[in-house]
């Protein structure tokens, strides 16, 4: 539609695709990836582009809000049901930390779990092995290995995760940026990779008061707008894109039809966003879809895990029933 037919094929068609442009910074599948994107009548684009290096600091700033309660409330139950939680894992463990990042969740638990062994997995390599260095002369005795993996295709654990007793985690509700199909396959590649004395402790954001879900991603001080305006400043960089910060807005709202927080940003005025290969025009008030945050309820998470090959046999919960934790375990075939 507003985009001109030469920009849309070129972006849409790798082999008719100019030579990378000197001004992006991605890889080139990267670039083609949200060209896409930004050309779909719906522009859109993934939430991982939310966290280059300020961004995962600004990630970590919302995390302090009085709005965000996710992280509090989270962190709320393992201090009060961590030793229920660890009964029901066991301790001596391979503990695999889906996402890791700085791996400061998994750790505070390493005194009540005592895992084995511990496997942080995450995309950014350099970030991990840092962390982990760190974490080695704390826990002498945990034997660590540091995979750097991305974990939105197939996977499978090298031989030296030892294949007994392999407990997945995956806290903060990380599971939410995924559609609820795309949650059973990714869950399922987790299944397939668990073995069958194993299981999975997982951090699910519940269904709650559209003006708590509204406000805990549209703060007061701005800082989930910056988060989210960031992104155009990341795409500049990684596609040589020039987007103007302040002709965009910060919009979130909770669709309760399809049980999500929606974050997009918005045109403030009619524009039109230009990068090498293609360009796009904006009507004022149009968005770009940035992130989902899908909710659910006991029940219904319960019922995504059996999908995905996982039978739920406990849930934590704060008293408002906001978050739960929720430990499941591979389900015989
Ligand atoms: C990191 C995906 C769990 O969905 O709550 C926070 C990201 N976006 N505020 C979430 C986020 C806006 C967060 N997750």
């Amino acid at each position: 539609m507003s985009m001109t037919r030469t920009a849309a094929l070129r972006a849409l068609s790798p082999s008719v695709a100019p030579a990378l442009p000197r001004t992006a910074h991605g890889a080139p599948a990267t670039v083609a990836e949200i060209a896409r994107g930004l050309l779909a009548r719906q522009a859109a684009t993934s939430p991982k582009y939310l966290y280059d290096s300020l961004g995962s600091r600004l990630f970590e700033a919302i995390c302090e809000l009085p709005e965000y309660y996710p992280t509090r409330t989270e962190a709320a139950i393992f201090a009060r049901h961590g030793e229920d939680i660890a009964r029901r894992v066991g301790t001596g463990a391979t503990l695999i930390d889906l996402g890791a990042g700085n791996c400061a969740k998994a750790a505070s638990l390493f005194p009540l779990l005592r895992p084995k062994q511990y496997v942080p997995i995450d995309i950014s390599r350099d970030f991990l092995n840092e962390a982990v260095s760190r974490l080695r002369q704390r826990f002498p005795d945990i034997a660590m290995n540091a995979l750097a993996l991305d974990l939105s295709g197939p996977f499978l654990l090298p031989p030296e995760v030892t294949p007994q007793r392999r407990v997945f985690f995956y806290p903060g509700s990380s599971i939410g940026n995924f559609a609820p199909h795309e949650a059973i396959a990714f869950l399922r590649r987790v299944r397939e990779n668990a073995s069958h004395d194993g299981g999975l402790l997982i951090g699910v954001d519940l269904i709650k008061d559209a003006a708590v879900l509204d406000a805990a991603y549209d703060d007061a001080i701005g800082v989930t707008a910056a988060f989210n305006l960031n992104m155009l400043r990341h795409l500049n960089h990684l596609v040589g894109s020039d987007f103007d910060v302040r002709q965009w807005r910060h919009v979130a709202f909770f669709n309760a039809e399809d049980s999500r927080v929606e974050m997009h940003l918005e045109a403030r005025t009619a524009l039109t966003v230009r990068w090498p290969g293609g360009e796009r025009q904006f009507a004022r008030g149009e968005r770009i879809h940035t992130e989902d945050s899908y909710k659910y309820t006991r029940d219904s998470f319960a019922d995504l895990l059996a999908q995905a090959g996982f039978h739920a046999d406990a849930v934590w919960t704060d008293e408002a029933g906001w978050f739960a934790v929720m430990h499941a375990r591979a389900a015989s075939a």
